[in-house]
């Protein structure tokens, strides 16, 4: 049984540096990308307060196809440059949405969400993957989260 509980007082950095940990012990003995995703984006909607979708778009040719997350059912495939995913992935940079209402071609998989947090995952420097992290509420993100989850990202990067 895998069990990571963090303690919602800690500060920000801490608890995406513990979160980081335990997403490294999570993945580390399974080569298949697909079950590390699964168990990712299970770890992260867990663990992480005020979310309402959580999970992966791979990079399949020139667009972004559905991974596992955690959520209501999504939009499947997502072209380059099209919506707050495919602009993180076109420019490989992080994509801290404050209101997706505010965001121009933002997708709307679920009505519900209100802000966004997509991170590029990169091998080799090339984007594989975007990890992408909705939230019912206005400014749910701020920099220390787009910082802890880049560099969560860096570490799953040859796992997934
Ligand atoms: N809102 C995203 C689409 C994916 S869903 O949020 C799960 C976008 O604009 O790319």
């Amino acid at each position: 049984m895998f069990d990571f509980t963090s303690d919602p007082a800690l500060p920000k950095a801490e608890f995406y540096r513990e979160l980081s940990l335990a997403a490294a012990a999570l993945i580390r003995d399974e080569p298949d990308g697909v079950a590390n995703m699964a168990n990712l984006a299970a770890l992260i909607a867990h663990s992480l307060p005020r979310l309402n979708w959580a999970g992966f778009y791979r990079r399949i040719g020139d667009e972004l196809v559905l991974g596992p997350f955690i959520g209501k059912p999504a939009c499947i495939r997502i072209p380059f440059g099209k919506g707050v995913c495919g602009t993180a992935a076109a420019r490989s940079q992080t994509q801290l949405v404050p209101d997706v209402h505010a965001f121009p071609g933002h997708i709307a998989c679920d009505a519900a969400s209100r802000s966004e947090l997509v991170v590029p995952v990169l091998r080799a420097g090339h984007v594989i993957a975007v990890l992408d992290l909705d939230s019912p509420d206005l400014a749910r993100f701020d920099h220390e989260d787009a910082m802890g989850l880049k560099a969560l990202a860096r570490i799953i990067a040859d796992r997934i």
